[in-house]
């Protein structure tokens, strides 16, 4: 049956060894695209938010339960993309275990994550720089450029106009900076990943041992206030874990740099693990001497949540100025990841015929894919500029749980009908105590979103069985050997310097699993 064909792993990896992508990424250089993707908007803006409407200071419990559900998911990451070292990420990781159809819909469903996900730290650091100005340098930005023109009212679930604003220019100029820099090189974005993540890191640890000198004990009672209405309570700390999950998102960004990383099998399983690790600890940490410098009370409705709890203190203005612009910094960094995934995924959608082919070349001098990189941030910058942060916020969330499901499942299925074939990392405890959890807890999170988050879901997984049925279906590389001619094959081809050389400097699992199969 055609829709539920699966992809050979041997022809996966095959063409994954083919292509020209520079092969330049180091263990170091995985680590911190993990960070550069994870920590932005959910520490710097939720972690307030989540504790003065959700869970009180018990919201350094909803980060922990945070950090364990993406952990359990982290670790099926770590074990298909040390498996499958291709960067279409859980797209094909879904191509080789659940066949056409699935794929296509994760691979549709990634849009939410990364391209929506990218437009949603935008419009955050677009936040960012305004009161930046604002409090810094005394100049005030106009609304009218600064803003969505619509505004979405969680009480009655709609949309109003969101009066006397147009258009948000900075998160249109920011999302613009990051797709040039994508374009012109890995390294270069690479290396700009690198200088803002140690900046980040600087300044997430500069609160957190800056401020700590002023916690005060009694802000930590009660831990977990009692219920009102919706709020607090232990619904209150899951209803939280909800609202910070957004804060971990961006791990698995780490494996569509699969084809550019130079030990893929070794490193892809560190840089997804390491990098959650420290973020996650880094959030307890940031979470709790928050909620220890100031009430959870006081943090009601506070967009810079961090800088606005230390103005309760005195001598602070140097370190709310150093935070400030370490958020403006980090989240140009989840940016810059997130626009990095988004093209590595229709790249590989490309060459398997599910985009346009022209989807599927790479930069003949930068060895980027540049097309979709370039379609992926014109998109972004149009959904960054006209639509608030909380709509696209939800949609990147349910996106990624949609994915977390399909991967842990992934490994589950891999494991009965691959075997033999060598991974780079092994999810402990067999194929059933991590992945089980893992996708069940997903699901439930799913589940529990609000209605019309859900019904946006359903909404756009329908759009993409329009576009798969209009396109993808006729002109899979799978499903229709005979379309696919020597032109085609000859067109990636020349979309490179070198041709079909194969390359030889990754590890040939299958080769391996002949071996042990003889
Ligand atoms: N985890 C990323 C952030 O919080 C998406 O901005």
């Amino acid at each position: 049956m055609r829709l539920v064909a699966r992809k050979p792993l041997e022809q996966i990896l095959h063409e994954g060894q083919r292509t020209q992508m520079k092969r330049i990424l180091g263990r170091l250089d995985l680590i911190a695209i993990g960070i550069g993707a994870i920590i932005g908007t959910g520490i710097f803006v939720l972690t307030g938010v989540a504790a003065a409407e959700n869970a009180g200071p018990a919201v350094i419990v909803s980060f922990i339960i945070g950090g364990v559900i993406s952990g359990l998911s982290a670790f099926s990451y770590s074990e298909l993309s040390s498996m499958v070292p291709i960067s279409g990420s859980a797209f094909t990781y879904t191509y080789a275990t659940m066949g056409e159809l699935m794929a296509w819909i994760i691979g549709w469903d990634l849009i939410l994550e990364y391209l929506v996900g990218a437009a949603t730290v935008a419009v955050g650091w677009s936040s960012y720089v305004v009161s930046f100005f604002s409090d810094v340098f005394n100049v005030h930005f106009t609304k009218k450029t600064t803003q969505a023109p619509v505004l979405w009212d969680s009480s009655s679930l709609s949309f109003r106009v969101n009066e006397g604003a147009y258009i948000n220019i900075p998160a249109i100029f920011i999302t613009l900076a990051m797709t040039l820099l994508l374009v012109l090189g890995i390294r270069q974005a690479s290396w700009v990943n690198r200088t803002i993540v140690c900046i980040k890191l600087v300044v997430v640890l500069l609160f957190i041992f800056g401020a700590c000198r002023f916690v005060d004990s009694s802000n930590y009672r009660p831990f977990v206030p009692p219920r009102e209405g919706n709020s607090y309570g232990a619904k209150g700390v899951f209803k939280g874990t909800q609202r910070v999950f957004f804060a971990y998102i961006g791990f698995d960004a780490v494996s569509t740099a699969a084809q550019e990383a130079k030990d893929p099998q070794r490193d892809l399983p560190w840089g997804i693990c390491l990098s959650l690790a420290i973020c996650t600890a880094l959030y307890i940490a940031v979470a709790a001497v928050l909620c220890g410098i100031v009430s959870y009370t006081e943090l009601r409705g506070q967009a810079s949540p961090l800088v606005y709890a230390l103005t309760f203190h005195k001598d602070t203005r140097w370190l709310r100025i150093m935070i400030e612009l370490g958020a403006i910094c980090g989240l140009s960094s989840v940016i810059l990841i997130m626009l990095m995934g988004q093209p590595r995924i229709f790249f590989t959608m490309a060459r398997d015929g599910l985009f346009p082919r022209i989807f599927g070349r790479l930069h003949r001098k930068f060895k980027t894919p540049y097309v979709p990189t370039l379609v992926s941030g014109a998109v972004c910058a149009v959904l960054a500029g006209v639509l608030p942060v909380d709509i696209l916020g939800d949609m990147t969330s349910v996106g990624t749980l949609l994915a977390f499901i399909l991967v842990n499942i992934g490994v589950i299925v891999m494991r009965y009908t691959h075997p033999h074939v060598q991974r780079g990392f092994t999810v402990p405890g067999g194929p059933f105590l991590i992945p089980v959890p893992g996708a069940l807890i997903a699901l439930v999170v799913l589940v529990l979103s609000d209605g019309p988050t859900i019904y946006r879901l359903f909404i756009w997984l329908g759009i993409g069985l329009v576009v798969y049925a209009a396109y993808g279906y006729g002109h899979s590389r799978i499903g229709n050997p005979e379309r696919w001619s020597d032109e085609d094959v000859a067109y990636f081809k020349d979309a490179t310097d070198e041709g079909d050389e194969e390359r030889s400097d990754i590890r040939e699992p299958i080769k391996e699993e002949e071996e042990e199969i003889k």
